[in-house]
């Protein structure tokens, strides 16, 4: 009888000892067990369903054939429908267009095609009532050459002389040429001469897009001004614009430009990619520009008060630097610098191994304490459905809602909106036109960017017009919102379905991650989170018939799963209880499962605890010494 006691409390030591020991899978994310002691939740932006609007293209509700602000207003009630948090807008400031509102004229005037600015005081109402938050673009790179700054600047009035990065040029055998054979990320070279100052100026993209000089702190002191003048307006922060290109090494003791060096694998050399961009791309000073910004908006939080106003950094730079704008020790930076790993090393033919791959490297990289965060498209890059699959599209959509962090979606994925092919005739993206008919293709990003597909009407409902900006697509009729709002697997609903879990399930807004490839065609993610039910999704990204074993993958998982989430593309059916030692995935199949009993509790990095296992061991021994002894 002792010893039976005795092995009792044997186990019970035995299992807290376990459990004490037992390290938990890394938390990739955000401390959220810090978060809970202190019984917060995660902060509005960490768990967010981010949805990017391109406002030509969205709605438009004056019949020019350009979307607008009311047309955004009026529609906003459909992001509700679809589980969205915040919507980052394009460009909506006064501009010529040459870069469709990437080169502002006026950085705090609203562009006439889009409306006036109490339409936008208008949105912000609506955004408000539905608690959809509102995010500008932030494009401080660069102006329009129509922006009074630069005129002025052109001019040499003293206090715009130097907003721009002006330069005589240098003198090769007694030819003026420019300052450096820097080329510019729409071809040609970056500079170009100014009669009026008789100088050349900077412009890394269009020539109609100057770029402005960080090394004078006036230019920081007006953009910051802009920042400020928006958050006045109520937004709740910034997508910040080609940020690697803002700062460009200052000129050496000769006031000279070096050049940049040569790429061997291009030989066009009017092509970006001819030159190694050392000097203009990436410069350090650029990283303690973004933590100013930041500190502007917590200034403004700690003046005014509210929710925390966000930054989202574009950049495509090296892992190791766009992790550096989440902010270091000291300073803060962009909540979120935009994780474009999905778009830039996944194509069509990658395998579960490269998705796994890919999903790893952020959550590797990423500074403990930080938030991830998953982009599938924009608008400079051709639309998943044309580029990872069309067929694939679900699949992915739900990868990004079940990983941690914040996601953004491209206005038109969740419906599976492709790319429409465009005429020459018809191009009018800059980084086309500038090009020639026969390599066009290759630059082009109008068919990212055609109108929305709202119906099957005229324009698929997107406009009355007789021509809209860009062509409509071939396939509104079949993929737009309203024939997508009757089918109950069709990518629009399961989009819905997809974004209803997520914000109300703890486990994908806190709980831990694990990422695995089962196979070359499967990719697994599990989530798991205290004693709550574990969620595993699968994708098949092959076209055959997979069958798995999950349990292979994650010791310790639990025997029965729950099937939660479908598409079209699957057998099962929401409801179906599955074993998941033995998992059979339809070709592009893709599903999440739900446990009847939670992960956490079982095992812990990869092996099934120990010690709880050998005090039931000890336990059971004890038992059949009491049996045996009566
Ligand atoms: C960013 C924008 C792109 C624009 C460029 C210049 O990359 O996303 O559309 O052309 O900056 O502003």
């Amino acid at each position: 009888m002792i010893t039976h006691r005795l092995g009792a409390v044997l186990f019970v030591l035995l299992h807290i000892l376990g459990v004490t020991w037992s390290q938990p899978y890394p938390n990739y994310h955000v401390d959220f067990e810090d978060i809970l002691k202190r019984n917060e939740g995660p902060k509005w932006w960490q768990t967010g369903a981010f949805y990017q609007i391109y406002p030509r293209s969205f709605k438009d509700s004056n019949g020019d054939g350009v979307g607008d602000l009311n047309g955004i207003a009026d529609q906003l009630p459909y992001l509700k429908e679809l589980g969205i948090t915040a919507t980052w807008l394009s460009p909506i400031f006064t501009s010529p267009m040459a870069d469709f509102g990437y080169d502002i004229a006026n950085f705090t005037e609203i562009a006439s095609i889009f409306g006036t600015m109490s339409d936008f005081e208008n949105l912000m109402k609506v955004a408000k009532k539905l608690d959809i938050k509102i995010i500008l673009d932030f494009v401080p790179n660069h102006s329009s050459d129509e922006c009074e700054w630069f005129r002025r600047s052109a001019a040499k009035d003293p206090d715009y002389k130097d907003f721009y990065v002006w330069h005589p040029g240098r003198i090769v055998n007694g030819v003026r040429q420019p300052p450096s054979n820097w080329i510019s990320v729409f071809r040609g070279s970056a500079w170009e001469w100014h009669e009026g100052r008789k100088e050349y100026y900077l412009h890394q993209f269009v020539k109609k897009q100057p770029d402005l000089n960080y090394r004078n702190p006036k230019v920081r002191e007006a953009m910051n001004n802009v920042l400020r003048f928006w958050l006045a307006k109520g937004v709740s922060g910034f997508r910040i614009d080609a940020v690697p290109h803002v700062f460009e090494i200052a000129p050496d003791a000769q006031g000279q430009y070096r050049d940049e060096p040569r790429n061997d694998w291009d030989n066009d050399p009017e092509d970006y990619g001819y030159l190694k961009h050392i000097y203009t791309v990436d410069q350090p000073e650029t990283i303690d520009l973004v933590y100013s910004w930041r500190a502007v908006l917590d200034a403004f939080v700690y003046e005014n008060g509210g929710e925390e106003r966000i930054l989202m950094a574009e950049t495509y730079s090296p892992i190791d630097i766009v992790m550096k704008y989440y902010g270091n020790g000291t300073a803060e930076g962009a909540q979120l610098p935009f994780n474009f790993l999905l778009i830039s090393e996944l194509s069509n033919s990658s395998n579960a191994h490269n998705y796994e791959d890919t999903v790893m490297k952020w959550l590797q990289h990423m500074p403990e304490g930080r938030t991830a965060n998953w982009v599938l498209g924009n608008h400079d890059k051709p639309r998943v459905g044309s580029r990872l699959g069309r067929d694939r599209v679900d699949m992915l959509n739900m990868l990004t809602s079940t990983l941690p962090g914040a996601s953004v979606t491209y206005q038109g994925e969740e419906l599976g909106m492709t790319d429409v092919w465009i005429s020459w005739k018809d191009t009018v993206d800059p980084s086309a036109c500038n090009t020639n008919p026969n390599i066009y293709e290759q630059f082009t990003r109008d068919p990212e960017r055609t109108p929305f597909q709202w119906s099957c009407a005229q324009d698929a409902g997107f406009s009355n017009a007789s021509k809209t900006w860009l062509p409509i697509a071939l396939d509104y009729k079949q993929v737009n919102v309203e024939q997508e709002r009757q089918r109950p697997l069709s990518h629009l609903n399961i989009f819905k379905q997809l974004w209803q879990l997520r914000n109300q399930s703890k486990t994908l807004q806190l709980g831990n991650t694990k990422v695995k490839a089962v196979s070359d065609a499967v990719l697994a993610v599990m989530r798991y989170y205290q004693e709550d039910s574990t969620l595993v999704t699968v994708l098949n990204i092959y076209d055959g018939v997979e069958t798995i074993n999950l349990q292979q993958s994650f010791p310790g998982l639990p025997a029965q799963f729950k099937v939660l989430v479908v598409t079209e593309r699957s057998i099962a059916k929401v409801g179906d209880v599955v074993n998941s030692s033995s998992l059979q995935l339809q070709p592009k199949d893709s599903l999440i499962l739900q446990s009847t009993s939670s992960y956490y509790s079982y095992a812990t990095n990869g092996e099934v605890r120990l010690l709880p296992v050998l005090g039931v061991y000890l336990f059971l021994a004890q038992v059949v010494l009491y049996v045996s002894n009566r």
